[in-house]
């Protein structure tokens, strides 16, 4: 299966976020809206982009790490397909969400955000709990403080895989950074500042496409 593009807007206020959605929400197929939106705007982001967008896959990027339950039935209520938890967190806060997920219908989910420290031990509990999806990630401080895509990422992604995950990659990606990933199965491909601050987001967001369509149909 194709991987589906998604688009994070991290942007610091809402009327910037729709700026940048404008020109591109017609080309991707999931609308993030980014930790940085969220800390700026709260929900409000979540529910604009769902009354402008009723076909599309919204994402809030929370990273919840507590009161899982609470939480979820916020972004849902908003109209959040997805919602993200920090992969630290414990396993009752995500099977939380997860719960009220199904509660809201089979079209949400929760997505473990995978920073820093995680092992194997936790991967495995959060499969037993019924976690699907994974993010796997490149913070923005360790692209900023020089560390770059290597055999060590795509080993843990193909075990992650492996487990039965469904994969996302994200984390200052490019185009050219595609083609890396283009042994496995990849659930869906997160890009921010590659495509918003792109002279023409539009391009962008089209030329990702396309070199995806190149690699996995
Ligand atoms: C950072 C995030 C970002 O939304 C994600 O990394 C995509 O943005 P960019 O492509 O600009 O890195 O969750 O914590
Ligand atoms: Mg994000």
């Amino acid at each position: 299966m194709e991987p589906k593009l998604q688009v994070a807007l991290d942007n610091i206020s809402l009327k910037s976020a729709m700026e940048s959605i404008r020109e591109i929400g017609h080309i991707i197929d999931v609308i993030e809206v980014g930790t940085i939106l969220h800390v700026a705007e709260g929900l409000e982001p979540v529910r604009c982009l769902r009354a402008l967008y009723p076909e599309k896959i919204i994402l809030a990027d929370i990273k919840g790490a507590d009161a899982g339950s609470l939480l979820a039935k916020q972004c849902y209520g908003a109209g959040a397909n997805w919602m993200t938890v920090i992969c630290c967190a414990e396993i009752p806060t995500m099977a939380g969400m997860l719960n009220v997920a199904k509660e809201f219908g089979e079209d949400r989910d929760v997505q473990i955000e995978l920073y820093g420290d995680w092992t194997w031990e936790q991967a495995q509990k959060w499969k037993e709990a019924g976690l699907k999806q994974v993010v796997y990630h490149r913070s923005r401080d360790a692209q900023a403080a020089g560390k770059s895509w290597g055999s060590e990422d795509l080993e843990k992604i193909g075990r992650l895989c492996d487990m039965g995950f469904k994969i996302t990659v994200t984390g200052g990606l490019t185009v050219e950074d595609i083609k890396l990933f283009k042994d496995y199965p990849i659930y869906c491909f997160i890009a921010g500042r590659s495509i918003r601050d792109a002279e023409s987001p539009e391009q962008a967001a089209k030329s990702f496409k396309a070199e995806i369509k190149k690699y996995w149909s």
